[in-house]
């Protein structure tokens, strides 16, 4: 196990879990309005609807498993200490739900007020949330390259915050805002800052323990992170006019360095010291594949133009890498979460009884076909942008791939209570 552990610092397992069980519904509302609205979502990236399906993978789907990562990750692993967490699940996790719906419905209904409830529900909730956290990334004594990642992505989320709100107060209000590359800016810091840099960072720590790798080496972990904000930094100084050739260079520098994190993660694989090839490695593998695709995707722009690459880019980043990479780590989180606080438990309990171990808490079958599910609804949803009378289906798929995921993880959920009522025979 990894030495640098707190485990006297993990939140109740309420805390993240409320977040996590949240995450896949969010999931199965994507593929629902997938289904509905059929190939109008994967036109354009400007589609009412696609913004709205967009928002339901990374302010719904994605910030929810992120947030809910962040309140276990930062004590344990950084022994940073977050204030009254439990306090602040309750109260940040329904906001958090609450705004995502009102912007994936003021996207779909062009309703000002609802762009307007949406910015203040955000600016509530996940400003608190990145206060807070914020305070414990800043203050833990704990160095390092995930500690400095964890602090570039918080930041990295505040800019994605105010200019989210921006736009939404800009369409509210029909402000003379220039919304898309003000857009191009908020994608760039939500994406590349906040999301992949913060993955990077949980990844330091998690891929040895997990996976049995190497470490990352040194020189990597410290210089991917900055290296990705300098290029999104230069990104944003484009601002407004985004004109070629300059776009094309910055855009491809920054896939350059996301690639460069999922080669140099495919290369530990490589090394590992044992070579079990269980579910969860397989998701992490299949993202990191995603994030070489899409370097090889990117360049296709320079040759041939056309909207719907730009979209192909978009599932590629959003179903192949993020969605794959947080279901591979939510099957290793959550386990290792259960079997933290029941090792804990036990020790109350003055049992000599040892908790069961992670691989006891659901049986791997289940998590390889979910990953066969979900190999399979990334194939038709890149094949659906080519070929419009797949987009229905792929919704379909989409669908069955969360809801079998959320079956997944409540069963984990119920698992720990199960192994905890049965401490007291034991004892
Ligand atoms: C939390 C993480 C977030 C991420 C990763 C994210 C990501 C993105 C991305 C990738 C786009 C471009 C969509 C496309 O090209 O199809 C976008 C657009 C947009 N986002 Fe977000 N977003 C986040 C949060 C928010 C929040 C909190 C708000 C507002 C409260 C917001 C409001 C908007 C708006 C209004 C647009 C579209 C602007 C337009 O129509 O020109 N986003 N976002």
């Amino acid at each position: 196990m990894h030495p640098n552990l707190s485990f006297e610092q993990a939140p109740p397992i309420s805390v993240p879990y409320r977040f996590f069980l949240t995450a896949p519904w969010f999931g199965i509302a994507a593929g629902l309005l997938l289904l509905v609205q059929g190939d109008a979502l994967l036109v354009s990236r400007w589609a009412p609807g696609t913004l709205a399906l967009v928002h339901l993978v990374v302010a719904g789907f994605m910030l929810q498993a992120m947030c809910g990562a962040l309140l276990q990750f930062i004590p344990v692993a950084t022994g940073g200490n977050i204030w009254r967490p439990h306090w602040l699940a309750a109260l940040v996790h329904p906001l958090l739900m609450v705004a995502a719906g009102l912007l994936v419905a003021a996207f779909l209904a062009q309703r000002p007020g609802l762009f307007m409830a949406a910015g203040y529900t955000f600016a509530l909730g996940l400003g608190f949330f990145i206060v807070v956290v914020s305070l414990a990334v800043w203050r833990t004594p704990a160095q390092g390259a995930t500690v400095i990642a964890l602090r570039i992505a918080i930041a990295a989320l505040l800019v994605t915050l105010a200019t989210g709100v921006t736009l939404a107060t800009g369409l509210a209000k029909g402000l003379l805002l220039p919304l898309p590359p003000l857009a191009d800016v908020h994608a760039a810091w939500g994406l590349g800052g906040w999301a992949l840099i913060l993955l990077a960072g949980v990844s330091y720590f998690v891929v040895p323990m997990f996976q049995l790798t190497p470490a990352y080496p040194a020189w990597f972990s410290r210089g991917m992170p900055w290296a990705l904000v300098a290029v999104v930094g230069i990104w944003s100084a484009l601002f407004p006019d985004f004109s070629e050739p300059l776009r094309s260079i910055v855009l491809l520098s920054g896939v350059a360095v996301a690639a460069s994190y999922g080669a140099m993660t495919l290369h530990l694989h490589a090394r590992r010291r044992r070579k079990v090839s269980d579910t969860s490695f397989l998701f992490f593998r299949l993202a990191m594949l995603s994030l070489l695709l899409l370097l090889l995707s990117a360049l296709i722009p320079l040759f041939w133009e056309d909207e719907r690459i730009t979209v192909w880019l978009g599932v590629l980043a959003l179903f192949g890498v993020f969605f794959s990479v947080i279901n591979g780590m939510l099957y290793k989180i959550m386990p290792f979460i259960n079997w933290l606080q029941l090792q804990r438990y036990y020790g109350t309990r003055g049992t000599q009884v040892l908790p069961p171990n992670m691989n006891q808490m659901l049986p791997e079958s289940r998590m390889r076909i979910q990953f066969h599910v979900h190999l399979a609804t990334l194939g038709v949803l890149l094949l659906a942008v080519w070929v419009p009378v797949l987009a229905r289906p792929a919704g379909l798929m989409l669908m069955l791939d969360c809801g079998w995921l959320a079956f997944n993880l409540l069963q984990i959920g119920l698992a720990y209570r199960h192994f905890k009522d049965r401490v007291p025979e034991a004892a």
